[in-house]
């Protein structure tokens, strides 16, 4: 693939702020057309990755190239060519829907017929024709949401970088929402989509995972599960947390996630019979369980790509 194929290519892409380092040396390759997933805690520089590929933010090295421009330098003509969903709700309360779908279309320069025209399919698309007088303040959070990328697709950008879009959404309107998005990029558009939830990134096409501001794994979901560097199984105990204590105590367990009265643990990679040694220890210890072994799922993968839990964060 030549540099031209990618939406957006980053080279040891870095912003401080005074101390901190938001973004820590970032070489990114996006493909166009897919859907590419931002995974990491809170503070991890998803935002600033974000606000940094939209020019809104200098680096403070490195640098980055969005849909052939570079970045800040050539900002202003990508301002028409993409756009980018901020976490926060940001379109104006006391504005009515078709206010604020019409602000927008004049801030991206639409004409009157076009953007007559682009208003009437979103409002379809997206189910906003019954709500158009009302307040965008009083819409529930799946409206606002659906409003909010009927804007930001109002212009039919090539690129969307959407800051956790989904974060004040219902389960449906969450899976409906997903359901626009592989709309959108089976019509080419490429979507760089930060989010908390698992079930949302296991429908990326590809996820980059970042702690501190670096990145710590890349890869398709299926790969990073395959690669998980632990392994796992899940224990059915009546005396979850007794068993917890115990199996914290032992230097081959890296993690325990307690689920009811279930416990999903991760184990050091090499072990020969993992679901055995657990049960011999359990056994020796009196406690009753049931062990199995399970397969990764993404959450384990986020869990290994954040120092499975050991490490101390703000
Ligand atoms: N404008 C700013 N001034 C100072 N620190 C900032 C600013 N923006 C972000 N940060 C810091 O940079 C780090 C990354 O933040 P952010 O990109 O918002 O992470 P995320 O979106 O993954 O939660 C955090 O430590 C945050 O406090
Ligand atoms: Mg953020």
């Amino acid at each position: 693939m030549n540099g031209n194929d990618y939406a957006i290519s980053c080279c040891g892409l870095t912003r401080r702020f005074g101390a901190v380092t938001a973004v820590d040396d970032l070489n990114l390759d996006v493909p166009r057309g897919r859907i590419f997933g931002f995974l990491g805690p809170n503070g991890s520089g998803k935002s600033t990755t974000m606000r940094l590929l939209c020019g809104l933010l200098a680096p403070s090295a490195g640098h980055a190239t969005v849909l052939g421009c570079r970045v800040p330098e050539e900002a202003e003509k990508l301002r028409l060519r993409m756009g980018y969903m901020t976490q926060k709700f940001s379109l104006y309360q006391d504005l009515t829907v078709i206010e604020n779908l019409r602000f927008v279309a004049r801030a991206f320069s639409l004409g009157q017929r076009r953007m007559k025209e682009r208003i009437a399919a979103n409002s379809a698309l997206y189910q906003l024709e019954s709500l158009h007088s009302r307040l965008a303040g009083t819409l529930s959070g799946g409206q606002r949401q659906r409003l909010a990328l009927a804007a930001v697709t109002l212009h039919e950008p090539q690129l969307l970088l959407l800051d956790e879009p989904t974060s004040a959404v219902d389960p449906q309107s969450r899976r409906d929402f997903w359901d626009r998005l592989f709309e959108l990029a089976e019509q080419g558009a490429t979507i760089l989509v930060s989010t908390h939830f698992m079930d949302e990134a296991e429908r990326c096409h590809r996820l980059t995972f970042l702690d501190r501001g670096a990145m710590v794994r890349e890869g398709a979901p299926r790969d990073l599960m395959n690669r998980l560097e632990a392994l796992t199984v899940e224990i059915d105990t009546e005396a979850p947390r007794r068993t917890r204590a115990l199996l914290g105590t032992q230097d081959w367990v890296r993690a325990v996630t307690q689920l009811g009265n279930r416990l999903r643990v991760m184990l050091m990679p090499d072990m020969e019979e993992p679901a055995e040694k657990v049960r011999e220890l359990l056994g020796e210890a009196d406690l009753q369980a049931v062990v199995r072994r399970t397969p990764a799922t993404l959450e384990d993968v986020f869990v290994a790509a954040t120092g499975f839990g050991g490490s101390q964060r703000a």
